[in-house]
């Protein structure tokens, strides 16, 4: 058996928590390997809406257990305020169902300082100020705090020195500090908000899980990858499928295949290059009609047509197997809608339906042809509301932990 992954292809909201609800319902762990609540997942059941950020998308199965993995940074405040929204919403978790690895990198408001600090200035790239830039990068130079390490005896020294070293760059910006009192707050708080979810599993997750079925759900698109992505305007963690064989114990074998969820459009949080951004009534209408407001943040997504060439690099760059294509009822009226494809922006007649008859409108999917023809891979299911059930499939797939 081998485990699906479920990534975006983009710049973020792709859709990938509803894809991740509705092929959860199978899964016996859904497991987030990167980034933190940075991430907004939305998922709507019979008119609910529910947004997950730290917490894996299997929340609404009381069968699933979800597992937040070594490679995410956790807020423990965040994270605390999360579950309470979640419990409010019927969907509690206890440890039995949420699992967090001892390796996750801790975000306090030292870190929070110096995100907000950042983005007062000069280099501001649009974050969301949620720490996560800083959180990693205490990770990287070996000065921040390990879920596990909140409990020895030398974490409030670290944190200590962390406190020190990152205030006194808030200071050499003028930005406002986060005073050390605040900061060992928090560890008391952490410490004891962790207990109970902490896993200290060194076991590769797929031998402890041999007959379950794990499904991994990146956070962001693969175009903000640190890496890969449009740098410097990107985020902090490696999003492509690759990553998930480091940020969880999966070795790369154990792998299977990559859903990769587009939107039948383009948008983008934050700076940073988006050629086929539309400044128009067009792009105004697309961010109206799709709701197009940050599920973290609230801000204002940028808007534009689909750019198949960045696509085509993304589906390459993740081993995506197979498309899941979003939002495409939300251009539906447009007289023509249009995509980049090598360099030029080509048009395609709009669709005045979603389904005509037991198909997809002979438009739309003269559209989601170009699309496979471009970038190589099947567009297995298109996206027709926020519902879990609004989805049209084109290729049914019965079993994604048995397919080659
Ligand atoms: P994620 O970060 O990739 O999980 O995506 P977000 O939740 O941030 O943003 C996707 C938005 O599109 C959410 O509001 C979803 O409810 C909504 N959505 C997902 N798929 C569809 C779809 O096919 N049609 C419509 N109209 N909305 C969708
Ligand atoms: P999901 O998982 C869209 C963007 C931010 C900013 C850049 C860096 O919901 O798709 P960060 O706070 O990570 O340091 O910000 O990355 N960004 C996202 N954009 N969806 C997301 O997550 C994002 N997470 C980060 O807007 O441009
Ligand atoms: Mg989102």
């Amino acid at each position: 058996m081998k485990h699906p992954l479920v990534t975006g292809l983009q710049f973020g909201d792709e859709g990938k928590g509803k894809i991740t609800d509705v092929l959860a319902k199978q899964a016996d762990w859904v497991i987030r390997f990167n980034g933190g609540n940075n991430a907004g997942h939305t998922l709507w059941l019979n008119g609910k809406k529910l947004v997950t950020h730290s917490v894996p998308s299997g929340v609404l199965y009381s069968h699933t257990k979800n597992f937040i993995g070594a490679g995410c940074v956790v807020d423990p405040v965040a994270l605390t305020k999360e579950l309470a929204e979640l419990s409010g919403a019927g969907a509690s978790l206890s440890p039995s169902r949420l699992q967090i690895d001892f390796r996750a990198h801790v975000t306090f408001p030292i870190h929070l300082a110096l995100d907000s600090g950042r983005e007062a200035g000069a280099q501001g790239i649009g974050t969301t100020k949620r720490g996560i830039g800083p959180t990693y990068t205490s990770k990287v130079d070996r000065s921040g705090l390990r879920v596990g390490t909140l409990y020895d005896k030398e974490a409030p020294e670290r944190l200590a020195f962390l406190c020190k070293t990152y205030n006194s760059m808030l200071r050499d910006a003028g930005a406002p500090e986060s005073p050390l009192e605040d900061n060992l707050k928090i560890l008391k708080q952490a410490q004891e908000l962790f207990a109970p979810y902490m896993s200290r599993e060194l076991t590769p997750f797929y031998k402890l899980a041999q007959s379950q079925k794990c499904l991994l759900e990146g956070a962001q698109g693969i175009a903000l990858d640190i890496d890969h992505g449009t740098f410097p305007f990107v985020t902090s963690s490696n999003t492509i499928p690759a990553y998930a064989a480091i940020g969880t114990p999966f070795p790369q074998s154990k792998l299977g295949s990559v859903i990769g969820v587009m939107k039948a459009y383009l948008t983008r949080v934050g700076s940073g290059p988006f050629v086929t951004e539309l400044n128009d009534a067009t792009g105004e209408r697309i961010r109206k009609n799709g709701k197009e407001f940050g599920a973290t943040t609230g801000r204002p997504r940028r808007t534009g047509w689909l750019n198949l060439d960045e696509v085509k690099d993304a589906v390459a760059l993740s081993d995506c197997t197979y498309i899941v294509m979003t939002k495409s009822d939300i251009l539906m009226g447009e007289p023509t809608v249009a995509a980049f494809i090598d360099g030029e922006l080509k048009q395609f007649n709009g669709w005045k339906t979603m389904i005509d008859g037991s198909a997809l409108n002979p438009d739309l999917e003269n559209y989601i042809q170009a699309i496979e023809k471009h970038v190589g891979v099947p567009v297995i299911a298109v996206g027709t509301g926020a519902e879990r059930d609004d989805l049209f499939w084109r290729k049914p797939i019965q079993d994604f932990w048995h397919v080659s």
